[in-house]
């Protein structure tokens, strides 16, 4: 029997309840420590998951907490400073996607990885955990030729509602490296990085919105012998489906984000539904996925697996940075 996790958590909203609750179904880890700003948010948190202590400073937290692993869920721009303490201080990290904004603050943590060798880094990107991604990929490898794909993933944000109201969330903030490709477009990136490696060259057209960010965009991305276009939005919504092509068959996905069901057309158009796993809750793949290699990392797969996100990750980040970089779209801090 492994032994179980013991996680702390930064950051008290929805999605922190999601993974949360996705690591109880998975049994391997137990939440022991919550850390929020303020007390009243923390206490409730944790007394909702039965954690066992709270923390409203973030040194405290890392100095005295007890957990091994902490789940960073802050706004992107807090990822970087708050990954590098856990690290110092000997915690496993599950950090958000995406992970870190740009490719010198990715090399400083994999600097300072290479010398805290027992800390594992994990991107929380679950789209590429799910059964339903490992299915896309076995089809992929299936295809004789490959003649590129279209990812969509457009879902209007009920914060673009506060931006209308002349707010700036956090999630369509500049300061907070806020946006549509950081927060949808990611896991588009994900699966063009993921299924087809890096592209050669990349464009983005994004659709600016009041705050600065990008609203909505398409990225192109540049292969030898093909391109994958990516579509994402947070002020509108899309039903449009994703697909990946062959010479005459396709795969075709309901959705690049959420990925609930995957078709096979071969060339005299039959359609086969090939996976459309509906987990009981979306965390939990990755959730699984972490604890497997946090409890046995030298295990061989386990090790191939984990050198394989780490890289994708770094790959991912480089890719989004990239993208901005040819869209003039620069973060608050960053230089023009
Ligand atoms: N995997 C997924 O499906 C998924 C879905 C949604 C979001 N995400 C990712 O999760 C992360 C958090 O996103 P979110 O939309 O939840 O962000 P958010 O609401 O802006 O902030 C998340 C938490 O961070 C703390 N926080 C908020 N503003 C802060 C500030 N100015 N300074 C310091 N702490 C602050 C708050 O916790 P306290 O008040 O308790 O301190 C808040 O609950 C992002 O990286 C996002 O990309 C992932």
């Amino acid at each position: 029997m492994d032994k179980m996790i013991k996680l702390g958590t930064i950051g008290t909203n929805w999605i922190t309840q999601q993974f949360v609750e996705a690591v109880k179904l998975s049994k391997s880890y137990d939440l022991t420590s919550v850390y929020s700003r303020h007390e009243d948010t923390a206490k409730t948190f944790a007394g909702k998951n039965g954690a066992t202590e709270i923390f409203t400073d973030l040194n405290a937290f890392f100095d005295d907490g007890v957990f091994d692993t902490v789940y960073i869920a802050s706004p992107n721009s807090l990822h970087f400073e708050q990954a590098k303490l856990a690290i110092l201080h000997g915690k496993n990290v599950i950090v958000e996607k995406p992970a870190f904004t740009n490719q010198k603050q990715m090399a400083q943590i994999q600097e300072m990885l290479a010398d805290h060798p027992d800390v594992l880094y994990f991107e929380a990107a679950r789209n590429i955990h799910t059964p339903n991604f490992h299915a896309i990929e076995a089809q992929l490898a299936d295809l004789d030729t490959v003649q590129g794909a279209e990812f969509t993933y457009s879902k209007y944000s009920s914060r673009y509602d506060q931006v209308l109201a002349g707010k700036e969330p956090n999630v369509f903030s500049l300061k907070y490296a806020g946006g549509a490709l950081q927060d949808l477009g990611v896991y588009t990136v994900y699966d063009a990085v993921a299924l087809f490696g890096m592209p050669q060259e990349v464009a983005y057209f994004p659709q600016l919105i009041r705050t600065g960010v990008d609203g909505k965009g398409t990225a192109i991305l540049s292969y030898p012998e093909y391109s994958v276009t990516l579509n994402f939005s947070k002020v509108s919504n899309s039903h449009m489906t994703s697909e990946i092509y062959g010479l005459k068959d396709l795969i075709s996905i309901d959705d690049a984000g959420e990925l609930r069901s995957v078709t096979y057309v071969d060339e005299d158009n039959n359609k086969q539904v090939i996976a459309n796993t509906i987990d009981e809750n979306p965390m939990l793949p990755e959730a699984e996925d972490f604890a497997r290699v946090i409890n046995d990392p030298t295990a061989k797969q386990n090790h191939e697996d984990y050198e394989n996100w780490r890289q994708l990750s770094m790959y991912v980040n480089k890719l989004m940075f990239n993208l901005r970089q040819d869209a003039h779209l620069y973060f608050v801090g960053e230089e023009a």
